[in-house]
């Protein structure tokens, strides 16, 4: 029987790519999304995969949302955490709620998204944690003290997790790209952009698809063995 995947945050950018990356690997794929109504719907339209709407910064809503989705497509056996959102600002310019919001999506969000997955995966022996991390969580990004710790703390849970679910036949393991051709780096401006492109030795943006090569791996019977890992996919700008 095909395995279920979930991947939040998974309609647009890379969660899309994810998502139609583990469609076309064989798995049932539930995506999420937050607000972006039409998004969704284009992406059922074009993929047939099936969208589910939720805040994954809230857990109640989260657990009610994962409920459907393993009522409507069988127990999940991977979870891909990939939501996230940039509210970026220098430090002397970030406010309270900039630094909130995103400690909700991407680290909380993380956690909402995995914990009411993983008793069932203890049960059934088998789970694959993915979270999508991020570059500036491990090198720090000026104007993203909110968004670096959020992907900081993701492979902090990754590690833990790890720890934790090796003897269930779970794994938890990281990706963290560098800077990809989406949106949210297409809202970077312009110049800023060009000076980022032109730190990276491979000379270009990554591609939403080379991420999700990295996550359906780290989903694959083939990797059983890497746990508490992160694959970090960024051309080249960063060594850690
Ligand atoms: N290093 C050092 N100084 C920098 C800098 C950097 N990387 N970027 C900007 N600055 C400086 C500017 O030169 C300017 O200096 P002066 O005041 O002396 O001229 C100052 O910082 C900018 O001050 P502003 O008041 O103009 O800043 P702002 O409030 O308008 O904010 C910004 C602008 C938000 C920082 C904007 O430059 C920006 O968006 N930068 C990109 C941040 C970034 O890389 N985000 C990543 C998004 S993609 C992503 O997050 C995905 C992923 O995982 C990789």
């Amino acid at each position: 029987m095909a395995r279920t995947a979930l991947v939040t945050g998974g309609t647009r950018g890379i969660g899309a790519a994810i998502s139609k990356a583990l469609r076309d690997a064989g798995y049932t794929v539930a995506a999420t999304y937050a607000g972006n109504d039409e998004a969704a719907a284009k992406f059922t339209e074009e993929t047939g995969i099936k969208t589910y709407k939720w805040n994954v910064g809230d857990y109640d809503e989260s657990r009610t949302g994962i409920e459907k989705v393993q009522s409507d497509l069988g127990a999940i056996d991977v979870v891909v955490a990939n939501a996230g959102i940039t509210r970026d600002a220098p430090f002397h310019k970030m406010t309270p709620e900039k630094w909130q919001e995103v400690i909700d999506t991407n680290l909380t969000g993380v956690f909402n998204t995995i914990h009411p997955v993983w008793p069932g995966m203890r049960e059934r022996g088998f789970g694959r944690v993915i979270v999508i991390s991020s570059i500036n969580g491990q090198k720090g990004q000026f104007a993203q003290v909110n968004y670096a710790a959020t992907k900081a703390g993701d492979l902090g849970i990754v590690k833990s997790l790890a720890q934790e679910g090796a003897a269930k036949g779970i794994t938890a393991n990281a990706v963290c790209p560098g800077y990809i051709a989406t949106e949210m780096v297409m809202a970077v401006p312009e110049k800023v952009r060009e000076s980022i492109i032109a730190q990276i030795p491979t000379g270009r943006l990554g591609e939403p698809e080379e991420i999700a090569r990295c996550a359906t791996f780290l989903a694959s019977d083939d990797a059983g063995f890497i746990n508490g890992s992160t694959i970090s996919a960024n051309g080249g700008q960063f060594f850690v």
